[in-house]
């Protein structure tokens, strides 16, 4: 099925709670981070939809301060993993955060997060231990964009 993608507000909240639920067993964020991620000034926020059904979300935080910017969350919903949704949604929000440093953080077991940045041209630059809840460490990847 076609799917578009839209720039999200926060009438999207409920369908990206459950987004949220689906994607991230371990770390998906609480309704206070999902409200911020949807208001906060400057973040670059963008949905993947089937007709008006959300399959994905994508958050940028641009940090001009840090000269650099963050890709804060990115899921798909698994019925709707492998069509190259992931990929479009990270390539518009690289577009749109329109800064040549991103950086993002991502599960050393995340095989399908992994392959995805490797291939969207990001590296491994630093490891944080205990990074997650369940103290499960992250790996630092950067693209740089020339
Ligand atoms: C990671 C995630 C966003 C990928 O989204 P997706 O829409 O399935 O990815 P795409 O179909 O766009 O795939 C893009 C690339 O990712 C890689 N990829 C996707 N799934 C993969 C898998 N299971 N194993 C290895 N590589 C994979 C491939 O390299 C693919 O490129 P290719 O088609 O040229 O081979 C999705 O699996 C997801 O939402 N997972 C749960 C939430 C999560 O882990 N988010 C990331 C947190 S850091």
């Amino acid at each position: 099925m076609t799917y578009q993608i839209r720039t999200a507000s926060i009438i999207d909240l409920s369908s990206l709670q459950k987004l949220e639920r689906a994607c991230f067993q371990l770390d998906a964020w609480s309704l206070f981070d999902l409200v911020a991620v949807l208001t906060f000034p400057d973040v670059i926020r963008l949905k993947a939809v089937v007709g008006n059904h959300m399959v994905g979300f994508i958050a940028g935080d641009p940090r001009p301060s840090e000269k650099m910017a963050w890709v804060a969350t990115l899921g798909v919903l698994p019925d709707h993993q492998n069509q190259g949704i992931g990929k479009a949604l990270l390539e518009t929000c690289e577009q749109r955060i329109n800064h040549p440093r991103i950086r993002l953080c991502v599960r050393p077991t995340n095989l399908a997060a992994l392959g995805l940045y490797t291939h969207a041209g990001y590296q491994t630059i630093d490891r944080w231990e205990d990074y997650y809840n369940d103290k499960g460490d992250a790996l630092v990847m950067e693209k740089i964009i020339f």
